[in-house]
This record gives C-alpha cells, sequence and structure tokens, in this order.
C-alpha cells in the first residue's frame, strides 16, 4: 500500500481498516483481538469514556509543548512505543521501520524478545532511545543470555514482562488455524493467498532475502528445538517466577529496569522494593487474562501509592490523544502504544508508524488547548471533569 493511503487515514481507526484489508485474516486477528470473550479488550476502550475532562477558557494558549521528561532524558512527546513480537510479519523488518519512526518522533521504541529483527541489528541500523523488553523463560538462563546482548547493544532500558505466567486463551487463534511458531495449514495458507499485496511485499521478501521469518532473538538452541506449539509455550512460559527472579535481573543489568504487567499498588510497591527504576500499567492490551482491570481503571491507586517514589508509566486501549491526556492528568509520566503503530507499520512501514503518532501529536495538542494548558506538565487531577470509574473517583 502506498503512502497515499496512510496520508488519507484520520486517525488510528481508520490505520486499523486499512490494516485489516491488507492482512491475511489469522494475523489481522492476532493483532487486533484480545482473549476468551475480550471484555478487558472492550473495557480498556470503555473506561476512557467514563472519565471527563475539565476545560477551561480564555487562556492563551498559543505555545504548546509536550516535551517529556523520563529517566533524565527529554522526549518530544509522552509517548512510547509498545513491546510487539509481530511487527515483522507485518511488513518487511517491520521492526526497524517501527524504531526509525520512534528515533524521528523523539520517543522510545522498545523492542520484544520475540521480534523478527535482532535486537543488534536494530540497535545498529536505527539507534534512537532504545528499549528491550524480556520474556522470563523457563529456562530462565537463557533469558539472561538476552540481557547481556541488550547491555552490549547499547539498550537504555530493560522491560520485564511478567503478565504472562502461563499461555493465553486467544481461541480465534485456533480457529484461524494460527500457530506460534508459525506452521501452514490449509485455513491459514488461504487465508494467505487471498492477499497477495502482503504476500509478495512481506513473506516472499523473507524467503527471497533470509528464508522463513523467524524470532531472531532467540537463541539458535530455542529456535531448533521450536517444533510444535506445546513445546513452544513450554519453553517461553514460566509459572515459578518470583520476586528474586526481578532482583537477579537487577544485579545483572546496569540501566533503567522497568517491570510491565502491574495492576495494583501492592505489585507496584513490591516491584520498586526488588529494584525496578519504574513500573508500566498494563494488561497486555486485553490480551492475557480476560478479567482483568482496565490499566487506567487501575491507575489513580497505584500512583498514589508508589508515584513519589517510581516512573509510572501506563499502557492498553490508547487510541486518542485525549486518552493519554487523561492518563496524564492521574499521574503517568509516559503512555505506551501497541497496536495503533502496529496498525500504521502494516499499511506503510515508518510512514505509517510515523502517521499514527501524529494522530496522537495533534490530538494531544488539541486536548491541550481545550484544557487551557501549555504543557504536559501542567496536567494534573484538577484537569478530570467527571469520574465515572470507582478507583478514579474515590482518588479525586
Ligand atoms: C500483536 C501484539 C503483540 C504483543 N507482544 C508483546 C510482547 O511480545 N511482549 C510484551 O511485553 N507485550 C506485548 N504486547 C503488549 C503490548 O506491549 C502492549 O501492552 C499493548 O499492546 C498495549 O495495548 P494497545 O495495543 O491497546 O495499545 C503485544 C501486543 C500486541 C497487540
Amino acid at each position: 500500500m502506498s503512502n497515499s493511503s496512510v496520508e488519507e487515514a484520520l486517525n488510528v481507526f481508520d490505520l486499523r481498516q486499512m490494516a485489516k484489508a491488507r492482512l491475511p485474516k489469522w494475523l489481522f486477528e492476532f493483532v487486533d483481538r484480545g482473549t476468551e470473550d475480550e471484555v478487558a479488550l472492550r473495557n480498556n476502550r470503555a473506561a476512557f469514556e467514563r472519565i471527563k475532562l475539565k476545560t477551561q477558557v480564555l487562556v492563551d494558549v498559543s505555545t504548546r509543548n509536550q516535551d517529556t521528561t523520563l529517566f533524565g532524558k527529554q522526549h518530544k512527546m509522552p509517548i512510547g512505543i509498545a513491546p510487539t513480537g509481530p511487527a515483522g510479519m507485518l511488513w518487511y523488518k517491520g521492526e526497524l521501520e517501527l524504531a526509525r519512526a520512534a528515533k524521528a518522533a523523539g520517543i522510545p521504541f522498545t523492542l520484544a524478545t520475540g521480534s523478527q529483527t535482532s535486537m543488534e541489528e536494530v540497535a545498529k541500523v536505527v539507534g534512537g532511545t532504545l528499549w528491550f523488553q524480556l520474556y522470563m523463560w523457563s529456562d530462565v538462563r537463557m533469558s539472561h543470555m538476552l540481557v547481556e546482548r541488550a547491555k552490549n547493544a547499547g539498550f537504555e532500558a530493560l522491560v520485564v514482562t511478567v503478565d504472562g505466567p502461563v499461555g493465553t486463551n486467544r481461541e480465534y487463534n485456533i480457529r484461524n488455524g494460527y500457530t506460534v511458531p508459525f506452521s501452514y495449514n490449509r485455513k491459514n495458507t488461504t487465508a494467505v493467498m487471498v492477499k497477495p499485496g502482503w504476500f509478495f511485499s512481506v513473506l516472499m521478501r523473507y524467503w527471497l532475502t533470509t528464508g522463513m521469518p523467524r524470532r531472531e532473538n532467540y537463541p539458535t538452541e530455542m529456535k531448533e528445538r521450536f517444533t510444535h506449539v506445546s513445546s513452544a509455550e513450554r519453553k517461553t512460559k514460566n509459572d515459578s517466577l518470583g520476586w528474586t527472579d526481578l532482583k537477579v535481573l537487577r544485579d545483572m543489568w546496569p540501566g533503567k529496569l522497568l517491570v510491565k504487567g502491574i495492576l495494583t499498588p501492592k505489585d507496584a510497591a513490591l516491584a520498586i522494593a526488588h529494584g525496578a527504576d519504574g513500573i508500566i500499567v498494563s494488561n497486555h492490551g486485553g490480551r492475557n487474562f480476560d478479567s482483568s482491570m482496565a490499566p487506567i481503571e487501575a491507575l489513580a491507586p497505584i500512583v498514589d501509592a508508589v508515584g513519589d517514589r517510581t516512573t509510572v508509566i501506563i499502557d492498553s486501549g490508547f487510541r486518542r490523544g485525549s486518552d493519554v491526556v487523561k492518563a496524564l492528568a492521574i499521574g503517568a509520566k509516559l503512555v505506551m502504544v501497541g497496536r495503533a503503530t502496529l496498525w500504521g507499520t502494516t499499511v506503510g512501514g515508518e510512514a505509517g508508524a510515523a502517521r499514527a503518532l501524529d494522530f496522537y501529536r495533534q490530538e494531544i495538542s488539541r486536548t491541550l488547548a481545550y484544557l487551557g494548558c501549555r504543557s504536559v506538565a501542567e496536567l494534573n487531577r484538577d484537569c478530570l471533569e467527571f469520574v465515572g470509574t470507582p478507583h478514579v473517583a474515590a482518588a479525586m
């Protein structure tokens, strides 16, 4: 799809529709959908509608900026790109495109453990503010090897994702014939045949260069051992992890250490006690546990408990600049986005991801103007007008 179609999109939902037209059904749904009955996915969005913002009129807001300081470093927007496994399946080496868009926008990019482009390549080819997301596998030593590599490649932060002790129940993957790792079957092959644009520009390009796309960060030993779904899950999931495992990472990792997937003040405090520099309040975009709270609902009590001791970041369901402003007003320092920039990457590589980031930039700017604020630093809970979300209301 050409960049002109990217320009035709007016918001991230348009990018989503374009991505839907381009991708095989199993791949689009893998990116787009939640888990089980998708209650968490819907609630992530619905929760924003229950929070209103207070306008302020006749304030000179002709100069507005979104500069955001995080861990002593300045970024141009209060946004970061969240780690997502399949960017390289949506666009040839899509991780490079995402990293480029983040660098150009002056924001952090987080590379996922399961990406199709290696951390060394992303660091060498693009650079910018790079964070590495780590999954703790059943063979923890293998995960520790990734930590060493991320350190040597110059990644600034390690994002340890802790919200998946066991595999999730995404029934649509099974119905669509989608397996991790990928294997061919009638359903998923038919879906590819009706999307030749994706087939030729992504899959074929890998075949002609490096072969079938693989999870390039995985140690060779793991890549080879990955033969079927159950063995993949046994190796990549670890239901026996504890806080001491985080402490071990703290001792290994000299940069910033962030814990992703926190939803309660108690876990936030434990993360800090075990050495975290920041936490990411997240329910994995509603993809893992269908009865989880929306992070925006969980945010206020967490900020109240630990906000003066740590950096609180949030993700899940942010589609509009006003969503971002609501989280900042409650007390988050940064919002991460997952699907929005993936949809953008699908339709236009770097230009598509940049377009998604542009929407957030414009919408945040417009929202600031309505609130009578000149910078994101001016946002606070006085900006929240009506809050129908019990946890947020209680914190007012
Ligand atoms: C397709 C997809 C793959 C993801 N893969 C990972 C991953 O490998 N590691 C991780 O920590 N989070 C992963 N996430 C979760 C994101 O980091 C983030 O929490 C989520 O996408 C935020 O919600 P949003 O998509 O509504 O913005 C993934 C999300 C999506 C949509």
